[in-house]
């Protein structure tokens, strides 16, 4: 089959990353084609037509690689390869055409802070202080009057420094003891993630979505992190501290930019970058010429305050703020954070899709929220995440929102068929793909409603963003492109709310309603309870 993908809207002489959507994959949790309870490349294989179907136009598959998976994958022991659970190489190259083919492009997840405490590289490290390795990892002596060399914290709960008791040296790992980081400084590490890069360059692959970026660098002289004041119990324990000598320094343009140019010798990739940052950092993540990440993804909207005020400023800042040319972007969820549904509610959920798809800027959808899936509860003896393992009862771990895709009414979902790796979501009977396809009123059949407006407006995928405000509790925005505007407003809140609207927008039509009944319609005077609209405004 020839590769037949998406077709730019006209006017644009945009890449695909920009009017496109991306679907995130968590390949543990997709599908599993084998009966081994995990998902896996096949499982994924099998499901393209759900994809093509939605309507999205890539996907970012999170880690498969060979990985002892004391961080399900995020401990990556070989690159260039994909852990036997998930399939083969030969396996992922047929997957990576049969989604090309579809028109659907193919984002892989690169790793390049840490590696698994497997990875050969790590071995040779640890094994001597002589070894010609050893420097590609951050190896230092023990504070003057003993113990780890700095007070630096471990995301994951725990001091950052691991002792080596051969050598009587510590080992610096931002996330778990078993996740050692690169050292970026040495230029041999940097040509070996460089390497890596090609290898899935040269396969064919459409770029990378790079993981815990903002990790690359800390400190040479590993000064201690400041205390935060602002902490309290309950907070993940690393925020006590401000990680202001282990995040974000300067260096990590470069590495990034050396990254980018890499990419650049090939056609039309995409380098997205992964930093939780406040926007005014995340900014020079694109760049001083936007010569680094084309997309540094933008979670602002994960923790936002979900009420109409704080996110028409929080859009003002991001919009503000966007050097000149830059393209934004916006995620509503991903595999480390609680489901949007369980975040916003289910009505509220459906007002954030409608957000997410008219946004100015590339939506990243995570897996199962195109049905409204919620957190699933873990009970004790099945947690899986070493999150929560390290800081239980927090709230903090991850497995809720990692839960089997629910496929269909079939045990385990359709998602397998033997005990799935997670706990199934108890209500996977009513809330899954077959059942949604079939239903008008479907949170599917809304995101697959919204993705086909979106494809078919430019005004949607591409159009400039103004902010209009017709009620208190109802966010507004217009989006403008070649002479055309639409307009979106959404009620943040559970009651019906009357609107105050702009000449241009009195009489206009519901292009597309979170209640399917008012598509066609005027309008009018008030937007029902929890309901956002899209309207096509007067020229
Ligand atoms: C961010 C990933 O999204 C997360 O799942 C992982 O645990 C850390 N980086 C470490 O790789």
């Amino acid at each position: 089959m020839s590769t037949q993908f998406a077709t730019p809207p006209p006017g644009a002489a945009d890449h695909w990353w920009q009017h496109g959507v991306v679907y995130q994959i968590y390949p543990l949790s997709f599908a599993d084609s084998n009966g081994d309870g995990q998902g896996d490349l096949e499982g994924i294989r099998s499901r393209l037509d759900h994809l093509t179907w939605l309507g999205v136009d890539a996907v970012w598959i999170s880690p498969f690689y060979p990985s002892p998976m004391k961080d399900f994958g995020y401990d990556v022991s070989d690159y260039c390869d994909v852990d036997p659970r998930f399939g083969t190489l030969a396996e992922f190259d047929t997957l990576l055409g049969d989604l090309q083919a579809r028109g659907l492009r193919v984002i892989l997840d690169l790793i390049p802070n840490h590696t698994s405490d497997q990875h050969p590289w790590f071995r040779e490290s640890v094994s001597s202080i002589k070894n010609p390795k050893r420097d590609w990892y951050i190896w230092r002596d023990p504070a003057p009057g003993g113990g780890p060399p700095s007070n630096w914290a471990s995301e994951f709960g725990g001091s950052a420094w691991q002792l080596d008791q051969a050598s009587g040296q510590y080992y610096y790992h931002a996330f778990l003891k078993e996740q050692p980081d690169l050292n970026w400084r040495n230029p041999e590490v940097r040509r070996a993630m460089h390497d890596v890069l090609r290898f899935w360059l040269d396969r064919g692959v459409d770029g990378f979505r790079v993981d815990a970026i903002h990790h690359l660098f800390k400190d040479e002289e590993l000064r201690d992190n400041p205390q935060n004041p602002d902490f309290v119990p309950g907070m993940s324990p690393r925020r006590q501290l401000i990680r202001r000598f282990t995040t974000d320094l300067p260096e990590v343009h470069d590495a990034v930019r050396e990254m980018r140019a890499l990419l650049a010798s090939y056609d039309n990739r995409v380098l997205i970058g992964e930093a939780w940052l406040p926007f005014d950092r995340l900014m020079a993540y694109y760049g001083d010429n936007l010569d680094c990440f084309h997309l540094p993804f933008n979670f602002h909207l994960i923790g936002a305050r979900w009420e109409a005020p704080a996110l028409r400023s929080m859009i003002a800042e991001y919009e503000a703020l966007l050097p000149r040319g830059a393209w934004p972007n916006w995620v509503l969820g991903n595999h480390d954070r609680s489901r949007l549904a369980s975040r916003v509610g289910d009505a509220q959920a459906r007002v954030a899709a409608v957000l997410l798809c008219t946004l100015r800027g590339t939506p990243t959808l995570y897996y199962g929220d195109e049905l409204g899936m919620r957190d699933v509860p873990i009970p004790p003896e099945a947690v899986q995440d070493p999150y929560e393992k390290n800081v239980p009862g927090l709230g903090l771990g991850r497995d809720p929102a990692r839960t089997p895709m629910q496929w269909s009414a079939a045990p385990h979902a359709g998602f397998s068929s033997a005990r799935p790796w997670l706990p199934i979501a108890a209500d996977y009977a009513h809330c899954n793909v077959a059942i949604q396809k079939e239903d008008p009123r479907s949170m599917l059949t809304l995101y697959r409603s919204l993705l086909a407006l979106r494809h078919a407006r430019p005004t949607l995928s591409l159009g400039d963003y103004e902010a209009i405000d017709p009620a208190a509790h109802v966010l507004g925005y217009y989006r403008a492109h070649a002479g055309r505007r639409d307009a979106v407003l959404l009620n943040l809140s559970g009651s019906p709310q009357k609107l105050a609207l702009p000449s241009a927008l009195a009489g206009a039509h519901v292009l597309l309603s979170t209640h399917p009944e008012r598509a066609g319609r005027p309008v009018g005077a008030e937007l029902l309870a929890d309901e956002a609209v899209v309207l096509a405004a007067s020229e």
